[in-house]
């Protein structure tokens, strides 16, 4: 099993379900995006450019499921996908102990912990689990909540691009963070 299953109490007094995704879970994944990426802010995506068919949703799973070093984990609740982080491990091999990776949730569940729920729980497959020895991410530089995530877990920035992200007439700065796991 590539992580096993754990239940989790959030500081509200909710309790997830952490697992790994499966193939069939492809319509679930497709709806949990589509109900969140588009109203945050920092989530570098247009409305309309998530639109895999179920297909392609099943495959990007499965890549993830097969790929050694690459997981895609996400938080239940009552049946419902809350929140995701997918860590996607490099291909070519001089890089293959490195990956990058994006996570995100509905706003009802954001600032309750499920944030330091999913990364603890991909840093320590990371860790223990997988040939992986370093783990990076982009952010945009306003993203309070996301780099004091990242930060508490231990990440270091490592670079800063001005103006990375240009969106609705604004432009944003992009900070880059890793984290030595090994
Ligand atoms: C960014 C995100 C992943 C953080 O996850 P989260 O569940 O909200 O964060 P947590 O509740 O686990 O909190 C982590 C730390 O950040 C701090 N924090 C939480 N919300 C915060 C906020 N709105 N402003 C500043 N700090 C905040 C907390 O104090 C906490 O530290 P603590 O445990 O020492 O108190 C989540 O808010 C999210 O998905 N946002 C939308 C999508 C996104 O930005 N994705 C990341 C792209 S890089």
């Amino acid at each position: 099993m590539k992580f096993s299953p754990k239940t989790i109490d959030l500081k509200d007094g909710r309790t997830i379900l952490l697992r790994h995704v499966e193939v069939s879970d492809a319509p679930k994944v497709i709806e949990f995006v589509h109900g969140f990426v588009y109203d945050e802010e920092f989530v570098p995506l247009s409305e309309g450019e998530f639109n895999p068919t179920l297909a392609e949703e099943e495959q990007i799973l499965s890549n993830y499921i097969e790929r050694p070093n690459s997981l895609f984990l996400v938080a239940e609740f009552n049946g419902k996908l809350v929140g995701n982080i997918n860590v996607d491990g490099h291909q070519r091999k001089i890089m293959r102990h490195t990956a990058v990776f994006g996570m995100g949730m509905h706003k009802e569940w954001q600032s309750c912990g499920l944030g330091t729920a999913l990364l603890n729980g991909a840093i320590d497959w990371a860790k223990n689990d997988s040939e992986l020895e370093i783990l990076y991410l982009q952010v945009y530089a306003e993203n309070e909540a996301g780099l004091a995530l990242y930060r508490k877990m231990g990440f270091v920035e490592h670079g800063r691009i001005p103006n990375f992200f240009k969106q609705n007439g604004r432009y944003h700065d992009e900070i880059s963070m890793h984290l030595i796991l090994k």
